[in-house]
């Protein structure tokens, strides 16, 4: 896979995002901030309109941040603690009617967070590394809920704060598959598009 910059077709919000492992520790995320990105993830589309996600929220030097902090995988432990807000996201099976789509909902509500996130000048970093189980026990989640993921979420800080590895993967370029080998007319097939480049 090429190194490469996001095209200039895409909005700016979603060009500009990235995945940064770099919080600036001096700076809070404000109420107003916080609740916009909740209201964004809260207004997403879900299958039938069924809304399985639920959103545990941290704030750096509170019980509730050090309690996710505390699930987290040593690696991200690293870099994660310097986050203004730490959420932990949560997915409802459906119970007797189950949700088969819960888990791509609740992914798509934290896709539609990080733009926003963007829009109030905050960075998100998504994590898988984290251990569900110690969630579902620090939190009391009930059966039939399902600890998905940690977004750390904050204010974009200097590398050089970070371990040397991270600063170094910060500063690498990105990579994409190409659309070729993404988007099909039939199995392995590329979609033709007639389209400037960049
Ligand atoms: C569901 C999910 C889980 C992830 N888990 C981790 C993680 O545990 N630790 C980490 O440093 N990054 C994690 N990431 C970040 C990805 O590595 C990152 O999104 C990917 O490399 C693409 O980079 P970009 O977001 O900057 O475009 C995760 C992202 C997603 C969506």
């Amino acid at each position: 896979m090429n190194p490469e910059q996001p095209p200039s077709s895409l909005s700016p919000l979603l060009a500009s995002r990235r995945s940064p492992w770099s919080f600036d520790t001096d700076a809070e995320v404000g109420d107003r901030a916080l609740a916009a990105v909740l209201e964004a993830a809260r207004w997403s589309a879900s299958s039938g309109n069924t809304q399985p996600w639920r959103f545990l929220v941290g704030r750096r030097g509170d019980a509730v941040f050090e309690k996710i902090y505390g699930t987290l995988r040593p690696r991200n432990r690293t870099w994660a603690g310097g986050a203004g807000v730490l959420l932990l996201t949560v997915y409802d099976l459906g119970g007797d009617r189950p949700l088969r789509h819960a888990q791509y909902d609740v992914g798509q509500a934290v896709a539609h967070l990080s733009i926003q996130a963007g829009h109030e000048g905050l960075v998100v970093h998504q994590m898988a590394g984290f251990d569900p189980d110690a969630a579902r026990e620090a939190f009391g989640i009930p059966a039939g809920f399902v600890p998905c993921t940690v977004v750390a979420l904050g204010h974009l800080g200097d590398p050089g704060s970070l371990p040397e590895d991270l600063a170094a993967r910060q500063a690498r370029p990105r990579t994409r598959r190409p659309l070729a080998e993404t988007a099909f007319t039939e199995w392995g097939v590329p979609l033709d598009l007639d389209r400037p480049p960049g």
